[in-house]
């Protein structure tokens, strides 16, 4: 009998596969596509305390392999987000994970408490979006400022924090241990890379924010990387991210040590990419008479 069920950080996720924030909305757009209840779980685009409208167009640009975004946290707010959307998204049998973007920690922890209240599985916290001006990357790029966050958002909050880090940073490991030291409950990474292009022929930048955050699959190999390296030094449960497309990058995440992993921009390109890689992986284990992800976790065999 295959198991994909993982219990994380206390929480029980019928499988290991979850969608990544931004790149899933509130599920509603993917409702018409498929069951979301197939999932294992929904981490929901950006919550700001206020409403944001987003970064000026142009936003989005195509790159080989992965596309750049400056989306700049465009969501209808927190208290809209709990009012309208999760109770559309708990007619699903699925985990929702709340991710939150402050200015200030205390912005953290008022986004945390109303979210705690309302019964989210688990609160993750965006220490790392490269497109706005105030908060975001700033928390995440710094180990101190990461554990102010950890520290403000564990205060208030009854369930499960998971701290989202930058691969914009010299350093991973000791982000992640300072957020583990902090009280973290689990990790997730990686966020995506800061990048630009420019249009060759008028020399203006692409994006109307100059710089986006870079995503898909060209990114996989840098996460892998990440993860691998993070689970190697911390206890708390991780959710890897960046680039995964398909059942064979989510079986790698697992191998670096991955509890969770997440799909996102692949679900631009196909809708049912989430979908897919729970049962590409049900046929892995199958077919090599394993259980589930507990057989390959973290069980990466290095060389002699
Ligand atoms: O700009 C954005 O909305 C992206 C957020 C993020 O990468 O965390």
């Amino acid at each position: 009998m295959i198991d994909l069920s993982v219990n994380f950080a206390g929480v029980r996720f019928k499988n290991f596969v979850t969608v990544a924030s931004g790149t899933f909305g509130f599920g509603r757009e993917y409702s018409e596509y498929f069951d979301l209840s197939r999932l294992g779980g929904i981490c929901v685009k950006g919550l700001t305390v206020q409403p944001r409208d987003g970064n000026p167009p142009v936003r989005i640009a195509e790159t080989p392999g992965g596309i750049l975004n400056s989306v700049g946290l465009q969501n209808p707010g927190v208290d809209a987000f709990i009012k309208t959307e999760l109770p559309f998204l708990r007619g699903y049998d699925t985990r929702i994970i709340a991710n939150i973007s402050g200015n200030t920690p205390a912005e953290y922890a008022l986004m945390a408490k109303k979210l705690s209240d309302a019964g989210i599985d688990i609160i993750e916290v965006n220490v790392s979006c490269p497109n706005v001006k105030a908060g975001g990357i700033a928390f995440g790029t710094d180990p101190c400022l990461a554990a102010e966050v950890t520290r403000a958002v564990k205060t208030v909050s009854e369930v499960p924090v998971m701290i989202k880090l930058s691969p914009n940073v010299t350093d991973i490991v000791s982000i992640a241990r300072a957020c583990e030291d902090a009280g973290a409950d689990a990790l997730s990474l990686i966020n995506t890379l800061l990048g630009m292009r420019i249009d060759p022929r008028t020399g203006r930048p692409v994006l109307k924010n100059i710089t986006g955050g870079l995503s898909g699959p060209a990114i996989f190999p840098i996460a892998l990387r990440m993860v691998w390296q993070v689970c190697s030094a911390v206890s708390v449960p991780v959710m890897g991210m960046g680039g995964v497309s398909d059942t064979e990058g989510a079986l790698e995440m697992l191998w670096a040590g991955a509890s969770l992993v997440s799909a996102g921009t692949a679900l631009f390109k196909d809708p049912l990419a989430a979908v897919s890689i729970v049962e590409g992986a049900e046929t892995f284990f199958r077919e090599n008479n394993m259980k589930g992800p507990c057989d390959i976790r973290g069980k990466l065999k290095l060389y002699d």
